[in-house]
């Protein structure tokens, strides 16, 4: 038997948010690898940080979503949302999958096309639309999303231009008693502004009302906030159909259901509060089946299902890893590791207590400590509280989930941004996004003549 190493004691002060007898934080094992690859090797050969996207965990995810709800309900599809993680290789292992485009900008309905996207496969929504690029979405019979009156106009203008009747939907919102309504977005129900407007499209000669799309908020845990949001559009659908003589082909409910994370302030772990997509489809399509049951006997089609879930589908498909750059002593005792990755790469520390788990099995006492990363900012933490046992300079963390708005809100600031590689089902790893340089920041940059090369030693 081996002698056990001695470990110096130490005494450590009890603090809010660590263990304590409900459980708390604590670091079960650690992960050496991501689908059979080593977390060492790929740090080796694309250095560190590293974002890690794993295809098998999301072509799984977009197959269960599409499984859950078609399984109950036929007429359904996937509009992947851009702005959750637009890198070309997450969305085109989507779009493989049967995923539309969902976007909300130029840039993103720029993005879809070059993907080879065609238009009327992608989603148009978001509250700015620039005419040039409507006139391109009305060309290519893009499913555009009309969010207030003033592109109302605009569009029924460019249509009109084109001799064109351009089918559209409304956004709506609406209070379902579950979320904070997001009335900045569409037309609201309740006032009656959102029928006013359904009349106003039914009047008009160029513009065919046939969808109807919300979104009611995000990381919603309670599925049944679904049911009443459906259970409100179907009312709005006959209201407007009976009332224009339109025919709804279309509810978008938007995205919004959790993914695997930890909301900061939630006590129980993602696996036993966030419903899995089985959970949601059957309360959603529960709800659509019997609130459009009368529709097939009036000789009606029942409207197709269109999802945008987000986050749900790539969040834990990717993972950040990044390295102990040094450990140092607060003034107050505790303990701090700096990383040399923070807020910069991974926005979504301030929502969430991700995971973190070493890559190797760490000895010796964990204590409570704060995870730092390398700004020079007081706002560039990682983790405030983790038990963590001694780690040493160079060790490898891993934080996850991350596939979820981080490569989409990280900034520019201080850093370069990293390497990003996708572990593919064939095991390979492919580079899908190259770490910036000095030349990629200053790309964009125009230095006047005479502000080049001012430094003069003789003004210093
Ligand atoms: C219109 C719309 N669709 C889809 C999404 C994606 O939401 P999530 O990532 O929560 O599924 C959002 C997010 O804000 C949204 O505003």
């Amino acid at each position: 038997m081996t002698k056990k190493t001695w470990q110096k004691p130490t005494i450590n002060q009890h603090q809010a948010g660590i263990t304590n007898k409900h459980g708390g934080t604590h670091l079960k094992t650690f992960d050496s690898e991501i689908d059979g690859v080593a977390y060492k090797d790929l740090i080796n050969q694309y250095g560190s940080p590293l974002f890690i996207l794993s295809e098998k965990t999301l072509r799984n995810n977009a197959r269960n979503l599409i499984r859950a709800f078609k399984s109950r309900y036929p007429k359904v599809i996937h509009g992947w949302s851009y702005k959750t993680n637009y890198l070309g290789a997450v969305c085109n292992v989507l779009h493989d999958e049967g995923s539309w485009a969902e976007v909300v900008s130029e840039f993103e309905y720029q993005k879809a096309r070059s993907l080879g996207i065609p238009g009327k496969y992608i989603i148009f929504n978001g509250p700015h639309k620039e005419r040039p690029i409507l006139e391109q979405a009305v060309e290519e019979g893009a499913k555009i999303h009309i969010d207030h009156l003033d592109e109302l106009y605009l569009l029924e203008q460019i249509a009109k231009e084109k001799q064109k009747t351009v089918p559209v939907t409304m956004r709506l919102n609406f209070n379902t008693g579950y979320t904070e309504p997001w009335s900045r977005f569409g037309f609201n129900i309740e006032s009656g502004q959102a029928l006013d407007v359904a009349k106003r499209i039914g009047t008009s000669e160029h513009l065919n009302l046939n969808g109807l799309h919300s979104h009611i908020g995000t990381f919603v845990l309670d599925p049944q906030a679904y049911a009443v949001q459906i259970q409100i559009m179907c009312n709005f659908m006959e209201a407007v159909e009976i009332q224009t003589g339109t025919t709804i082909e279309s509810i978008d409910i938007g995205g919004g259901f959790g993914s695997r994370n930890s909301l900061q302030g939630t006590y129980l772990p993602p696996e036993q509060v966030v419903p899995t997509f089985d959970q949601y489809a059957e309360i959603i399509c529960s709800a659509l089946l019997q609130a459009t049951e009368s529709r097939e006997a009036n000789g009606k089609e029942r409207p197709l299902l269109i999802l945008e879930s987000g986050r749900s589908v790539v969040d834990d498909a990717e993972v950040l890893a990044s390295s102990v750059v040094a450990n140092k002593r607060m003034p107050d005792g505790r303990k701090a590791v700096v990383m040399d990755a923070g807020v910069n790469l991974m926005f979504t520390s301030f929502w969430y207590n991700h995971n973190v788990r070493p890559i190797r099995q760490l000895s010796g006492i964990p204590e409570d400590v704060v995870l730092y990363g390398p700004l020079c900012m007081n706002i560039d933490v990682m983790r405030h509280h983790i038990s963590l046992p001694p780690v040493n300079v160079g060790d490898v963390l891993v934080f996850g989930p991350v596939g979820a708005y981080n490569n989409t809100q990280w900034m520019q600031f201080i850093e370069y941004r990293p390497n990003v590689v996708m572990v593919r089902e064939s095991g390979e790893v492919n580079l899908v996004r190259a770490a910036e340089d000095l030349s990629v920041m200053i790309a964009q940059e125009r230095l006047p003549k005479d502000l080049q090369n001012t430094f003069k030693v003789d003004n210093a």
